[in-house]
């Protein structure tokens, strides 16, 4: 179960990528809707395989350097090669973490997939130590879901 503000956001996402037409729209406005959710979220994005890793897509937060990610590297190769999200209370305390912003305490990846394929993945950053929960998961789960079947509808 989810909060109603949680539902309502799910919703808003369903209702404004209907009616975008590329990858690169549908991305962004899911990315600002979902950034816009909560002041807690500073660094949300998509990243997107292309070829055997994942390159940043839409974002809205600080630059990051991390332009294309390997698949055995940080928080976001590990989300892409499990295919299950994938979340960090303390960045600081996890091995894999490459930093984005020397702020950030703790994230939240969340694979795009199609069924067994891993499309890309919604990643957001928060400067609040263990600032994700289950409801976070569950409602961002929703809009991986989401994402996909629209990119795969533009796309077919
Ligand atoms: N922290 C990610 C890298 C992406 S930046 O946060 C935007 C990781 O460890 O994979």
């Amino acid at each position: 179960m989810i909060s109603d503000e949680r539902r309502q956001l799910v919703d808003n996402i369903r209702i404004a990528i209907a009616e975008e037409k590329t990858e690169e729209t549908v991305l962004r406005v899911a990315a600002e809707l979902i950034d816009g959710f909560s002041e807690g979220y500073n660094w949300t994005g998509f990243y997107m395989m292309r070829g055997d890793h994942l390159e940043v897509g839409p974002y809205i937060g600080p630059e990051t350097e991390h332009t294309k990610i390997d698949l055995s590297s940080g928080i976001c190769g590990a989300a892409a090669s499990q295919k299950e999200t994938v979340l960090v209370d303390d960045v600081k305390s996890d091995e894999r973490f490459l930093a984005c912003s020397l702020t950030t305490r703790s994230e939240i990846v969340v694979p795009l997939m199609d069924g067994s394929v891993c499309m890309g993945e919604i990643d957001i950053d928060s400067d609040q130590p263990a600032h994700f929960g289950r409801e976070d998961k569950e409602m961002l789960e929703e809009v991986a879901v989401l994402v996909v079947e629209r990119l795969k509808e533009i796309n077919s």
